[in-house]
């Protein structure tokens, strides 16, 4: 069974053209990595923030091994992501994303993968910090 919907611009944009994909170095102490995988599908999702000495992210980067949704949520995502602080990072919801790429409910999975390698970065950040 073939099922199809219609993708909105918004999704074809940043699968097409994603923006801030790459990877940061792990081992630097402002760096935190969130790395989660979507059970339903086994896709998985790699986000990396780079945080400043007054908790405002100035780079957010991410690689995707999944469908045109999750490539495109993980895409937008870093793109909200940058220029905020952590704390607000941590009250991004998928929805915020869904709504923004005009995702179909069989889609709010991919971008459910968003926020939480969204949170997974923020708390590896905070861990390192604490240490
Ligand atoms: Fe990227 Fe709107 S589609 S900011
Ligand atoms: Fe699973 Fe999109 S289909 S992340």
């Amino acid at each position: 069974q073939i099922r199809q919907f219609a993708y909105h611009q918004n999704v074809l944009d940043h699968y097409s053209n994603p923006r801030n994909v790459g990877t940061l170095d792990k081992s630097d102490p402002d760096v935190g990595t969130g790395l989660v995988g979507a059970p339903a599908c086994g896709d998985v999702m790699k986000l990396q923030i780079k945080v400043g000495d007054d908790g405002t992210i100035e780079k957010a980067v991410f690689k995707t091994f999944g469908c045109g949704s999750a490539i495109a949520s993980s895409s937008y995502a870093t793109e909200i992501l940058e220029g905020k602080k952590i704390e607000e990072a941590m009250h991004i919801k998928n929805t915020d994303i869904a709504e923004h790429l005009k995702l179909p409910p069989v889609k709010l999975h991919c971008s459910m993968l968003a926020e939480d390698a969204i949170k997974a970065a923020v708390n590896d950040y905070k861990k390192k910090k604490a240490q």
